[in-house]
């Protein structure tokens, strides 16, 4: 058998996926780190193409390294969602590609030249890296900057008590902010994707804090005092509200009956009736800048 990867979930009929291929999609727990894997080692690749332009590069050019000369890489995206631009940027890696069309998606075909042109400064620029003080990558959610929306719940968070967890936790902004009250015994960071996980690991090295790399909807956490997020919108590129609401339902359940869940939604998102259901007291603690901060006690 071909030594192969996967990166992400193809959908069904848009691209060939090899038979034992190893997912290496760092939004999947449990998946192989592309990173760790040698270089000019495998046959076959198959990319679903983030959509942000560095994220993008740095994924194609992981595929290439560990491909072997000849090795063949398929990739992937929407046209709207950067597939329009896959050609350009495996032709600067100075790559022959063949371009189709198929379900408005853009999918590439290469074989990894001897050389790959490039491939150290693309390499750097998507890796792991200080912004300020703190650890982030191009792809993790808001990589460059503070999100206005988590700008604002650190606005409105009293100091917290007890054992707290951290839905979402992303490179570790809210958390920080969380473990600053002495009063917090235990708080524990929950993101389901790794490259987030592995920089909230370098940022929260408080004692107190544990960071798991998980779906919070699996993680099991109970008997809470507390949790803090800011849910997700999106699960792997589209707009999902359901996965927001999903978190709400999972927070209500891993609280103790009184503790409370502190949340920062975009106006536009319709959470209060999910809120509503869930807790027995929904409060506005603010708005500003088209994001509301609730508190909903259990
Ligand atoms: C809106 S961001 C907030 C990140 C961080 N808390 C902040 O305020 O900057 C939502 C985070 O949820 C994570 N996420 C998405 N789906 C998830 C899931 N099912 N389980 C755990 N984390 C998830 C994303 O990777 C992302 O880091």
């Amino acid at each position: 058998m071909a030594a192969a990867i996967v990166y992400g979930t193809p959908p069904h009929n848009l691209v060939d996926v090899p038979t034992g291929a190893l997912q290496v999609s760092p939004i999947l727990p449990g998946s192989m780190a592309l990173e760790s894997l040698a270089e000019a080692s495998l046959d076959e690749a198959v990319v679903s193409a983030p959509p942000g332009t560095a994220e993008r590069d740095y994924v194609l050019a992981q595929a290439l390294r560990v491909l072997k000369p000849g090795g063949r890489l398929t990739a992937f995206a929407a046209k709207d969602k950067g597939g329009s631009r896959l050609k350009k940027s495996l032709e600067a890696f100075g790559c022959e590609v063949f371009e189709e069309s198929r379900k408005h998606n853009r999918i590439c075909t290469v074989e990894r030249p001897e050389t790959v042109a490039g491939l150290d400064a693309v390499l750097a620029k998507g890796a792991p890296q200080q912004m300020g003080q703190l650890w982030s990558q191009p792809g993790v959610f808001s990589w460059d900057r503070v999100d206005p929306g988590s700008a604002l719940l650190l606005a409105s968070l009293p100091p917290l008590k007890g054992r707290g967890a951290d839905f979402g936790a992303g490179i570790g902004i809210l958390a920080l902010t969380v473990l600053a009250s002495p009063d917090v015994k235990s708080l524990v960071l929950v993101d389901v994707d790794r490259r987030a996980v592995e920089a909230a690991t370098r940022n929260v090295t408080d004692p107190r804090a544990t960071i798991l790399w998980a779906d919070v909807r699996q993680a099991g956490l109970t008997d809470l005092d507390f949790v803090v997020m800011n849910p997700p919108f999106h699960d792997g590129g589209a707009e999902d509200r359901a996965l927001g609401v999903a978190f709400i339902e999972t927070a209500a359940k891993a609280l103790r009956k009184g503790g409370s869940c502190w949340l920062t939604a975009n106006r536009h998102l319709p959470y209060e009736r999910p809120l509503a259901a869930a807790f027995s007291k929904v409060e506005l603690r603010a708005e500003a800048g088209g994001y509301k901060i609730y508190e909903a006690r259990k």
